[in-house]
């Protein structure tokens, strides 16, 4: 059975397919409406990194779709400290459950686990690669916002070196006809490795440090966190820690219907007063998660959604 892995695992059609999904499912993931799609199956949750959005969303969305979860649970507890392989842990748990959601510092963990299992694997992130799973409820959040993913214009702010999100979430955007603009430390530009991709798909890309310039003709900001746990050295950390904020005062130019997104966790990319105005996005982005890791597993499961829910008060959704 399918994994996902990276964005190249899914096709334009089956990004739309699974957005679909997710929005008939809104009701379920709100506690609505009850669909237990997902009676009797078993996702087994293996974070080797730490994580609360990817890790809480897969096992709310198994939850609310009447499925169970089995956690790793923090690595330190687990026999990985007894020095076991990541592919005897991935072949045991392969026994176990019907689908593993995984997250590993190491970039083609996932890869690696899939080659090893029977069941899908989900990438729910691996080191500085990639985060399909995100950018799903990213393309979700989007859409939502300005009724299609196509033809936007997108600004990609922050650490696009090492940031994961970034990296699957431009190869998806290139492929809806979006143009970037890629803001960032000189030191944290997107690796060339991912802009020749992106050029072969006939990408439109500016690169600036100027976060102020991309404002006034962005649909989207998508902020991200410097992350200091991937730099090689504390120095090279502190010379770009802090580099890009955004204030609330800082989107006077920006156009109405612009959306500012972020992963999470954010350090003091965007200040709270940000939260307050009509373009803040993030904490719905979040609540996303739900809905398209929900479209997702039924979809590797081989689970058909309905294309309409009773919600229980006389409507359908
Ligand atoms: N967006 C995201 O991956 O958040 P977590 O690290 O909390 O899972």
């Amino acid at each position: 059975m399918a994994s996902l892995i990276t964005m190249d695992d899914l096709s334009n059609e089956d990004i739309l397919a699974i957005l679909d999904d997710a929005e008939i499912l809104l009701p379920v993931a709100r506690g609505q409406a009850y669909l237990p799609l997902l009676q009797g199956k078993l996702l087994g949750n293996l974070f080797f990194e730490p994580s609360t959005r990817t890790r809480m969303s897969f096992e709310t969305a198994m939850k609310r779709l009447g499925g169970d979860v089995i956690n790793l649970g923090d690595v330190s507890s687990s026999s990985v400290v007894k020095g076991e392989t990541l592919y005897d842990t991935i072949r045991m748990v392969d026994g176990y459950v019907d689908i593993i959601a995984m997250r590993h510092p190491r970039q083609g963990a996932a890869q690696y686990a899939s080659d090893s299992a029977e069941v899908p694997i989900l990438n729910g992130g691996d080191g500085a690669g990639h985060h399909p799973t995100q950018t799903l409820l990213d393309l979700f959040t989007i859409r939502q916002a300005h009724g299609t993913i196509e033809g936007l214009n997108v600004a990609l702010v922050g650490d696009l070196r090492f940031g994961r999100t970034v990296h699957s979430l431009s190869h998806a955007l290139v492929r809806f006809g979006c143009s970037l603009t890629l803001v960032s430390p000189d030191s944290l530009r997107m690796p060339s490795e991912i802009i020749d991709d992106l050029q072969v798909l006939g990408a439109t890309i500016t690169q600036t440090e100027d976060l102020a310039a991309a404002i006034p003709s962005a649909d989207v900001i998508y902020m991200t966190r410097i992350q200091k746990e991937r730099f090689p050295d504390e120095d090279e950390y502190q010379r770009v820690a802090g580099v890009f904020k955004l204030a609330a005062a800082d989107l006077a130019p920006a156009k109405g219907s612009m959306i500012v997104m972020h992963p999470l966790p954010r350090v003091d990319e965007i200040a709270p007063d940000v939260d307050a105005t009509v373009h803040a996005r993030y904490f719905e982005q979040a609540f996303n998660g739900v809905v398209t890791r929900m479209a997702l597993i039924c979809r590797l499961l081989g689970i058909t959604v309905p294309q309409t829910i009773d919600t229980g008060n006389g409507g359908e959704s």
